[in-house]
């Protein structure tokens, strides 16, 4: 099988975290008879300082073309001053929206040795594997707005076939696992909410009957996230609610740098991320941790290219290492002496076994 995946580092540690990434999917690759064509193109601050445009059409045009997209990150201090919608931001957003990319996957797994990271209780993390879906091309941020002198407003506005089909993956994913979702709204206050509520609801119940489905206010699902995260499965929301419960939950990791995101349309390219940013503060230095560049590699290879053999050798891969104790800066102790960036790299590819 021949694939064709468009790299796009972007800024910051972008660079960095992608680079060990793709070393382990070329090598992953070869052993699995894949054949990869990865054509590297520029998003974000990058493509600014070359075209003038977060993202320009070649950039686009390779992405549509492509099976799937591998992103770093965007943006940093040398781009803040630019307006808003020409910032290394607009074109991840962009991209997103031109590929219908509609559904964000966010897989939240704890490891044994890190617990101690957490500002959590060790009992609530054992075991722990949330997936949180976020819609990610409706809602309040794509909804009309503006801004006078004196006032401002957002529009949140959703429609029956944006709702139902990322409920309808969200079924799907939920089959796989333990077949209980999730779903999170403010049916008490939004009209956009019950909307949400009733079509989630006659989504799931008439086609994945299988599944059970509970609702929960947001601010209700803030506070169980913390005080008993291990009752979640598939959490499923909106667009802005799980912008914030996803990097919530993302902390009952240990840290931003482990975890990796898919976002996903129907018969389009995934996009597959780490969901931290460029990290200016550490870039260029060799410290940053690829793990949540790697794990997106895993998710690539599991929903865009079937290869599920694979995906569970590099996620089992990446867990040794990380059970062994090579750990980078944002993750030892004190004294402690970090892996770099590269070395990490290097130990995920000596305990790949396929
Ligand atoms: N998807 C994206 O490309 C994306 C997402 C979030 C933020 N951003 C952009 O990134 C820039 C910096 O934003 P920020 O500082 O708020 O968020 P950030 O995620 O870049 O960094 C937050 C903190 O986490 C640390 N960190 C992040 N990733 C790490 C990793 N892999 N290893 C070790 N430490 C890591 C950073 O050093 C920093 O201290 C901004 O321009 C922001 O808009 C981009």
């Amino acid at each position: 099988m021949t694939v064709t995946v468009t790299t796009l580092p972007g800024d910051g540690i972008g660079p960095e975290v992608t680079a060990e990434a793709l070393r382990i999917l070329q090598t992953i690759s070869k052993k699995i008879g894949l054949d990869i064509c990865c054509n590297e193109h520029l998003i974000g601050g990058a493509a600014i300082d070359e075209f003038n445009v977060p993202l320009p059409a070649k950039t686009l045009q390779a992405c549509k073309e492509s099976d799937a997209i591998f992103l770093g990150a965007v943006g940093g201090p040398k781009w803040k001053d630019i307006e808003v919608h020409l910032r290394p931001e607009q074109g991840l957003l962009d991209l997103r929206k031109s590929l219908e990319l509609f559904a964000n996957l966010r897989p939240v797994s704890t490891q044994s040795g890190l617990a101690d990271l957490t500002p959590f209780k060790k009992g609530h993390l054992s075991n722990l594997n949330i997936l949180v879906i976020r819609e990610l091309t409706g809602g309040l941020y794509f909804g009309k707005r503006n801004r006078t002198a004196h006032e401002a407003f957002d529009t949140c506005k959703y429609t029956v076939p944006e709702i139902e089909r990322v409920a309808r993956l969200a079924g799907k994913l939920a089959t796989k696992r333990t077949r209980k979702i999730t779903s999170v709204d403010k049916a008490n206050v939004l009209d956009t909410s019950r909307l949400w509520r009733d079509t989630v609801s006659r989504v799931i119940n008439d086609e994945f009957p299988s599944v059970t489905l509970e609702h929960i206010y947001v601010d209700a699902a803030a506070m169980y996230l913390i005080s008993q995260p291990e009752t979640f499965d598939v959490l499923l929301t909106e667009n802005m609610f799980g912008d914030i419960l996803s990097d919530e939950a993302s902390m009952l990791a240990g840290s931003l740098g482990l975890l990796p995101s898919a976002s996903l349309g129907q018969n389009k390219p995934g996009l597959f991320e780490p969901i931290h940013g460029s990290a200016p503060d550490i870039a260029g230095q060799n410290i940053a941790n690829p793990v949540g560049a790697i794990l997106s590699i895993e998710m690539m290879l599991r929903h865009s290219f079937k290869q599920a053999d694979a995906a569970n050798a590099l996620q089992l891969a990446v867990n040794n290492v990380l059970s062994n104790g090579v750990l980078t800066a944002d993750l030892v102790s004190d004294g402690q002496k970090p892996a770099s960036t590269i070395e990490f790299g290097d130990a995920v590819l000596e305990n790949i076994q396929l």
